[in-house]
């Protein structure tokens, strides 16, 4: 009876731990390029690509962005007019020099190449992201 009560038990937390750790990715190959690149820059401590985490999925990215041409980028100011500029060059600027308010009220995402270091690879992962098709 115990017995048969735990292997219930186990059977279930197994399958939690597989949806915990099924694949998580866009609707097309991630180059290797951009996932090394992600790894390294650390956003996947805060964002998944389905999965929401800290910071929106990059799927719903893509999805509120996608036919955007520009994007106005207001820092942690969210009641500041914003400055307007181009969508990827706005993105970047936002990944790069961090800000909050376009997700959720209460977490920012901190500054995360304040000088401008890794520009190019930021611009590479925006542009990737921008590139994921609705999901089916
Ligand atoms: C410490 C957690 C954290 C890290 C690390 C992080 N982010 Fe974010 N990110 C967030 C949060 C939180 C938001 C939502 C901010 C908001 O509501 O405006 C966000 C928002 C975004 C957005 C949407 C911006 C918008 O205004 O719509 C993109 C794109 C993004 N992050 C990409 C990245 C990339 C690329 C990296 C790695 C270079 C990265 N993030 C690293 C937490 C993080």
């Amino acid at each position: 009876m115990v017995d048969s009560r735990m292997a219930t038990v186990l059977a279930s937390m197994v399958v939690f731990s597989a949806a915990a750790y099924a694949e998580d990715t866009p609707g097309i190959a991630i180059p290797p390029a951009i996932q090394s690149e992600v790894k390294a820059l650390g956003c996947d401590a805060c964002h998944g690509w389905e999965r929401t985490k800290f910071g929106p999925s990059w799927q719903n990215v893509a999805d509120r962005y996608r036919n955007q041409a520009t994007y106005v980028y207001k820092g942690f100011n969210i009641n500041s007019v914003g400055e307007k500029l181009p969508l990827v060059q706005g993105l970047v600027t936002k990944i790069s020099k961090g800000g909050k308010g376009e997700w959720n009220e209460y977490i920012p995402m901190a500054p995360n190449d304040p000088n401008g270091v890794h520009a190019k690879e930021i611009t590479d992962i925006v542009n990737f992201i921008l590139s994921v098709p609705p999901k089916k």
